[in-house]
């Protein structure tokens, strides 16, 4: 496996993969890797000949600077568990390689209107931050193929934008979620969750399935959205949203739709957490 920080480097490793004609795929992390991010990459190895692993935490794509500062960072572990699995190549920039000037000085990207409903209505530009890194990225990559796991449903379906309306030819595949045996989907936040937290947020996935059956039950949409709500909050969560949407364009569904997408944004303690469940009707 080799390492590299630097884009001109990368891009001297990967013109030699691509003489060769082989497929490169690119897994954009920002660390603290876990299985959820492992099976990324099987599916990246599954698709492609060559497979590049980046890691960095984006600092545009928070808005609270107390979240960026204790975002876990684990460098050396992610780098074991990169290896054993047969990595390629890891790509971990500094913030100056990424971002060489202040980031308001810079060309960004701006994300798409799938950005305006779910988490970009409390998490401001979160959305820009995130597809003008992936920009840089894909730029500095040139993969043939991208993946992404579909937890973070709103990043996979704004990244999708991205690629049709910049032109990018890059293909993109969303993996589903990888659970805990409680239902939590696995995420580095977790990792800053009490034993004791972990086991209660565990009820936000109990929570979308209950919510999933009403919805094929036919139940009133908005009664099922204010319930759940309501258990959420008896059950020690904040909730950011609780929200019944159309899958593909994320505003809130009607009885029409038929591809429709439960998501949930929730506080535990001060650890904010997402996670969702699709709905074919
Ligand atoms: O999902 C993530 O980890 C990040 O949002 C991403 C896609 C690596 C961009 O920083």
């Amino acid at each position: 496996m080799q390492q590299v920080n630097n884009i001109f480097k990368l891009r001297e490793i990967l013109s030699i993969f691509r003489q060769q004609n082989k497929k490169i795929a690119l897994v954009p992390t920002m660390g603290n890797l876990h299985v959820g991010h492992l099976s990324l990459l099987s599916k990246a190895q599954e698709v492609a000949d060559v497979v590049v692993v980046s890691i960095f935490v984006n600092p545009t794509q928070f808005n609270n600077p107390v979240d960026l500062a204790k975002y876990p960072r684990t460098l050396d572990d992610d780098l074991v568990k990169l290896a054993a699995a047969n990595c390629d190549v890891v790509f971990t920039p500094s913030v100056d390689e990424l971002y060489p000037k202040d980031n308001s000085l810079m060309t960004g990207v701006r994300a798409s209107q799938a950005a305006q409903y779910l988490c970009g209505v409390s998490r401001i530009g979160h959305f820009d931050g995130v597809v003008t890194v992936v920009s840089k990225l894909f730029n500095a990559v040139n993969p043939d193929v991208a993946i992404f796991g579909r937890k973070d449903y709103q990043q996979l379906r704004v990244i999708s934008d991205l690629v049709k309306d910049l032109l990018f030819d890059i293909e993109i595949i969303g993996i589903d979620c990888v659970r805990e045996d409680s239902g939590l989907a696995l995420s580095s936040r977790n990792n800053l969750l009490t034993e004791e937290q972990r086991f209660r947020a565990s009820y936000l996935y109990k929570q979308l399935m209950l919510s999933k059956e009403r919805v094929m039950r036919g139940d009133d949409y908005l009664q099922i959205e204010t319930q759940a709500i309501q258990l959420l909050q008896a059950n020690g969560f904040v909730v950011d949203y609780f929200f019944i949407c159309n899958a593909d364009t994320l505003r809130q569904a009607s009885k029409q739709d038929v591809n429709l997408l439960i998501a949930a944004a929730v506080f535990m303690g001060d650890v904010r957490l997402i996670d969702n469940v699709e709905v074919v009707l």
